[in-house]
């Protein structure tokens, strides 16, 4: 049966640097693909059917079900699908799991239908789906400019081991909308740290962590109150400088080898936490697995 992965993101970088017209903002992001990964399967149907192997997950609100019908509608193509999706990564977390699905989805299904839509034309599909979901269609390391849909490939960094700690607490509607109107204009920035990123990554594969930026970091606490116990249990358990994953409420930490990172997981796990580690990666292969950067680290 044709599969494809769709996998979660991290945003190395993630500026804020105006409110625009059109009730959006204007970011400035080096996005990050990682190897954990939904991965779907796609079965011929003369219906439409779309589930997930997870509890609190629902086909009518899962950017999947709008890509299949704008799919359909761009190609004028009457067939169905039955999509099966084996979700891993956390549900609205910051780390892109649901517009991933809707890439992978556009993906699975130009194949499926044979409908031969242009890379450029599912570009267009995605970008109206949601800001995010052009990203996914390739992976591995990218900019994103204006509303995170202009993109632009960056060389891809030495595969690096990640932690990630999706918070267990309630999410409120809209979170993303709520997140952007959280920000006061102190904490747009002009591109900087973007830039310093997109520097680095053309002089070599090291990425320093250091160098990361949220702008969202400061208005977390805000829009998740509950989340300041979770930065200090990560911290207690030895990871260094902590991130806020997209939106969030998802933390993560990029860790400089695998022993440190597996001893940040298990300081978690103590805590009464569960938390993912992850590989960052350089794009999919021809077989459709993940390609990483393997210099050194893995
Ligand atoms: O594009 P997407 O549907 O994911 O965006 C969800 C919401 O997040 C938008 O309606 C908008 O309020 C906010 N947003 C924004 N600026 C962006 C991306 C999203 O203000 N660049």
């Amino acid at each position: 049966m044709p599969w494809r992965l769709a996998p979660a993101k991290i945003n190395l970088t993630l500026e804020v640097l105006a409110r625009r017209d059109d009730g959006y903002h204007e970011v400035r992001s080096v996005m990050q693909a990682l190897d954990l990964a939904d991965t779907l399967y796609f079965n011929q149907a003369d219906a439409t059917r779309i589930e997930a192997d997870i509890p609190g997950w629902e086909a009518d609100k899962s950017l999947m079900t709008r890509a299949v019908a704008s799919l359909q509608q761009a190609t004028g193509c009457q067939r169905g699908v039955e999509i099966t999706v084996e979700k891993r990564v956390p549900l609205t977390s910051g780390l892109g799991g649901d517009s991933s699905d809707a890439a992978a989805a556009l993906l699975g299904l130009n194949d499926l239908w044979r409908t031969g839509l242009t890379t450029g034309r599912l570009h267009e599909l995605a970008a109206e789906l949601g800001s995010d979901v052009p990203f996914f269609l390739a992976g591995g390391t990218q900019l994103a400019r204006g509303r995170g849909q202009e993109l632009a490939p960056l060389a891809p960094l030495a595969a690096m081991p990640v932690v990630l700690l999706s918070p267990d607490i309630a999410m409120p509607e809209n979170k993303t909308a709520r997140v952007f109107a959280a920000l006061k204009s102190r904490h747009f920035t002009a591109g900087d740290y973007t830039d310093r990123v997109v520097t680095a990554r053309g002089a070599g594969p090291c990425y320093s962590p250091e160098h990361g930026f949220n702008a969202f970091d400061e208005v977390a606490a805000r829009v998740f109150p509950k989340i300041s116990r979770y930065v200090s249990d990560f911290v207690a358990a030895g990871a260094g400088r902590i991130q806020l994953a997209g939106a969030g409420p998802t933390l993560y930490w990029l860790a400089p080898d695998l022993v440190l990172a597996e001893a940040v997981q298990r300081g978690l796990e103590r805590r009464g936490h569960r938390a993912h580690l992850a590989w960052t990666t350089a794009g999919f292969g021809e077989d459709g697995h993940f390609l990483y950067n393997e210099i050194n680290t893995k």
